[in-house]
């Protein structure tokens, strides 16, 4: 026996050196020798190991694996282990596999690291306000370069999916509404974590989530079923997915929700389809947690046999959490329901990154206790982090220029139940983050106002009915001469199971904010939340109002800068504000309708009751600062299919600041084969403009911006009359028309 594991060992080692030596062109092919040699002295069983992920627990005491995980480590029936990570808790699970198994295949360690590992980052619905692509993948590369020092090897990051409907609370772990945007933002995200070799040791591998349309979940409620045609998927939800996998993202993984009655995870379409045969994707995919045990639960399945056999049929390489492949695929193959070459590419797929990080050369090269000493919340990480939190924030009312705050103001009131939280700041999916060390915006704001006077009172809790502390709230309010109210959602009320059907600011604190608004002092509302909040209320009282979503771990720092007027707010909304639920879905590139809105026609689209105006609408965020826009020059007003087209504006700063401004391009094309949107994002670029100073900005149109669905589902332009709009939101905006010609 231990002779027959020493010649195994020598075996696989001479195959790899081999391989490596004989490298090809191909930058892949080597891997691929590598797997097939390693596959043909794999049993069944072992391979079969390599399509199951477990997770690592913790408790009191610390990190922990269930001893059932240990002995299937030493078994060698899990190949990947998620939630661990730490250098030398990392180090110790991957010696049980190294050491303690026949093939010493090493384990790959994966985890959610959404925005930021320990120096947290603002969430991502915040990032994707920033609209600054550069800022966004330095959060992903600092978040990989932190993750990657403790061991870890693989995120569950970026979540691609579009979401239209802010009930659903996960819409705070995405870029927001729109494909164009959604889909920069998902590419630079996997650009970050991967870098440019996943061999580096401060890169990890990406998995792009959750395949597919997770987004649209009926009405907002986590889970539910998705119901859509093939257009809204391949025009609507589907772009940022591809985007990520045209990036290089290496995983994918796997919806819960059924999409048309099919569940994701069982559904071949997607995943053998679109994602392989359409898009060419090479990588692996892992199911979402527990997600072929649901399978029995979605009514597909009637036994865990039949769940994995729809599974693995459908494309899927790795389960997560359920250990239904471990326990069915032996037996599935035996009965020959499934066959032994589907599990051999299964685990291909899977090997290859493990090479392609370098774990058989080195298994514990990520499991580094200097690195990691080195790496973590180092002072660029926290700069970063610091950076993309200031660009996050959007300004979204500033009446009489109530901001910036100049620094002579003596008394300050700071108000609120989020006002000196530093849990919540992190948000949901927060990774390693240390809450402890956020900055409130207490502090924040101590800090920057050194000669203020600061009168802190929370008022309320975030959800609770309590109003005993009102009184004491108005008299702070009373003694101040500018009150800042910090209120929104507990960092708990969005991300996963998070949905709300009122999407209203929690508990008493829109009262709150009428008893101290009653005082007569300017307010300035500072909103931290995961999703856009109807609040009407206060978009008619109060001055100003911040939204400044979960900014991480320099939140109050960051919220000071803007509010002291270090730093000129340059957010734009990723996502549109409703004016209440019942307008939900609500987004911007709505359909014109055969009856368009008309206020003097009854029987045009709208409601009784409200507008059909958003709040505030995609894109929109002001500035301390002014910007005009000149009218829309174009290079011609006709543009060849094969052409192109040059559109420019002008864009003067006539305010009083320097300041930044995301100069945002849409387009609707006038008359199609199907109906087509009002208008659709199509490019954008952010300016910084000194006060007084004018810059001349050109967009490039080409064919693919005017490409759709036709009505026979080909993939193309039709020529005829299109409408370009510029401006600094959806809806504000110059436009100008041509014509598309053969
Ligand atoms: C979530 C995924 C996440 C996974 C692992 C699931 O519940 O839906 O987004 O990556 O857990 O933590």
């Amino acid at each position: 026996m231990k002779l027959q594991s020493i010649l195994l060992t020598v075996l696989l080692l001479v195959s790899i050196q081999y391989c490596v030596k004989n490298t090809s062109v191909d930058p892949d092919a080597k891997y691929d020798r590598k797997v097939d040699s390693l596959l043909s002295i794999m049993s069944l069983k072992e391979k079969i190991g390599q399509l199951t992920l477990y997770t690592s627990d913790m408790d009191q005491t610390g990190a922990f694996l269930r001893p059932q995980y240990i002995d299937d480590i030493k078994s060698g029936s899990v190949g990947s282990i998620f939630n661990a990570y730490g250098s030398e808790y990392t180090r110790k699970l991957q010696e049980m596999a190294v050491n303690g198994t026949r093939l010493g295949i090493p384990l790959l360690f994966g985890y959610d690291v959404i925005h930021g590992h320990r120096t947290i980052f603002p969430v991502p619905l915040a990032e994707a306000a920033s609209w600054d692509l550069q800022a966004i993948k330095k959060a992903a590369e600092v978040a990989a370069a932190e993750a990657a020092s403790e061991g870890l090897h693989w995120t569950f990051a970026p979540m691609a999916d579009i979401a239209r409907d802010p009930r659903w609370g996960r819409m705070v772990e995405g870029a927001g509404e729109d494909p164009y945007l959604g889909s920069l933002i998902a590419a630079e995200r996997v650009k970050g974590f991967q870098g440019n070799s996943l061999y580096d040791l401060n890169t990890i591998a990406a998995c792009v989530k959750h395949f597919a349309a997770y987004g649209a979940a009926q009405a907002g409620r986590d889970y539910h079923s998705v119901d859509m045609s093939e257009r809204m998927l391949r025009e609507v939800y589907l772009p940022p997915y591809k985007a990520a996998i045209d990036a290089g993202a290496l995983t994918v993984m796997t919806a819960f929700n059924d999409l048309n009655g099919i569940p994701a995870t069982a559904n071949k379409f997607l995943f053998d389809q679109i994602l392989r045969k359409e898009w060419g994707f090479k990588g692996f995919v892992v199911t979402d947690y527990t997600a072929i045990m649901e399978l029995l639960y979605h009514g597909v399945a009637k036994d865990k046999h039949e769940a994995s056999a729809l599974a693995m049929n459908a494309g899927i390489d790795m389960s997560m959490q359920d250990g239904f492949y471990d326990q069915t695929l032996a037996d599935l193959v035996k009965d020959k329901r499934i066959n032994e070459k589907q599990i051999d590419i299964a685990a291909a797929r899977i090997l290859k990154v493990k090479f392609k990080l370098g774990l058989f050369e080195d298994p514990y090269r990520y499991s580094n206790a200097e690195r990691q000493k080195a790496e973590i919340m180092k002072p660029e990480n926290i700069d970063a982090a610091f950076d993309m939190a200031k660009k996050s924030i959007v300004l979204l009312k500033n009446e009489n220029e109530v901001l910036p705050i100049s620094n002579k103001v003596k008394t300050i009131a700071v108000i609120g139940p989020l006002a000196d939280s530093k849990r919540d700041l992190i948000g949901s999916w927060s990774a390693a983050g240390d809450w402890s060390k956020s900055v409130s915006l207490l502090e924040g704001l101590k800090k920057k106002f050194p000669s203020a006077n600061f009168i802190y009172e929370k008022g309320s809790e975030i959800d609770k009915d309590d109003k005993s502390g009102f009184n004491k709230a108005v008299s702070a309010a009373k003694k101040a001469d500018i009150v800042i109210l910090a209120i929104g959602e507990a960092f708990w009320m969005s991300g996963e199971a998070a949905s709300r059907t009122d999407i209203g600011l929690p508990g008493v604190q829109e009262e709150l904010a009428k008893a101290v608004h009653a005082v007569g002092k300017p307010v300035v509302a500072v909103l931290m939340n995961g999703r856009p909040l109807t609040i009407n209320w206060l978009e008619e009282n109060v001055q100003a109002i911040l939204e400044t979503w979960f900014l991480g771990t320099t939140a109050g720092d960051a919220i000071a800068e803007v509010i002291s007027g270090d730093y000129n707010p340059s957010g734009k909304l990723p996502v549109t504000f409703p004016k209440n639920v019942g307008q939900i879905p609500i987004y911007y590139s709505l359909k014109n309708t055969g009856r368009p809105f008309k206020a003097e026609d009854k029987y045009t689209s709208k409601y009784l009751d409200v507008s059909n105006e958003p709040l505030y609408v995609f894109g929109y965020g002001l500035s301390y600062t002014k910007f005009n826009y000149s009218p829309i020059q174009l290079s011609s007003s006709e543009m060849a299919e094969n052409g192109t087209l040059t559109v420019s504006v002008d864009v003067t700063n006539s305010g009083k600041y320097d300041g930044e401004e995301v100069v945002q391009l849409y387009i609707k094309d006038k008359v199609a084969s199907v109906s087509r949107a009002v208008r659709e994002l199509k490019a954008f670029e952010k300016i910084m403009l000194k006060k007084g100073e004018a810059k001349k900005v050109s967009f490039q149109i080409t064919k693919e911006q005017l490409s759709f669905y036709r009505a026979d589902m080909s993939y193309g332009t039709e020529l005829g009359e299109f409408v370009v709009f510029i401006g600094g939101n959806s809806r504000d905006t110059q436009s100008a028309t041509f014509l598309l010609k053969k």
